[in-house]
């Protein structure tokens, strides 16, 4: 079973930060099936999850920046993004350096920090976007709260 399924509940209505989710997801299945390897396969994977990770949030943060939402939200925000990144550059460091629970750790932090982040944090973005733009935001949103 792949380690990240998408699903419905994580749809925020804004169908290119949506596009962005999903191949996230896969990104993270990728990393996931590479992590027994301790070579190149995983580099490439953990690399690739980077490079569009650092994409995908200058994406948001652009456009949180042109739909005029809250500052002080959009600064909570952009802060999430830039720690979650520093604390996946470490947990990439300690692989590096040998620890063999590193590359299970980073797998576990990434899941439950993605799952979490776009359905409580990107959602809230999405409302305040949709109300902002007087578009509908989907049903799903806040279902589980
Ligand atoms: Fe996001
Ligand atoms: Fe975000």
């Amino acid at each position: 079973m792949a380690a990240m399924q998408w699903s419905v509940d994580f749809y925020t209505g804004l169908p290119e930060i949506d596009r962005q989710h999903e191949e996230l997801f896969a990104l993270v299945n990728r990393l996931h099936d590479a992590r027994t390897h301790r070579n190149e396969l995983l580099d490439q994977a953990f690399g690739d999850l980077c490079d569009y990770i650092r994409d995908h949030f200058s994406a948001e943060e652009s456009f949180m920046d042109q739909a005029s939402l809250d500052p002080a939200y959009v600064a909570r925000h952009r802060a999430a993004h830039a720690n979650f990144i520093m604390r996946i550059n470490e947990l990439w460091q300690a692989h590096r350096a040998g620890s063999d629970e590193a590359a299970d750790d980073l797998l576990a932090f990434l899941i439950a920090w993605l799952r979490e982040h776009i359905l409580i944090t990107d959602r809230k973005m999405a409302v305040a976007a949709h109300h902002h733009l007087g578009s509908d935001a989907p049903h799903n949103q806040f279902s589980h709260f």
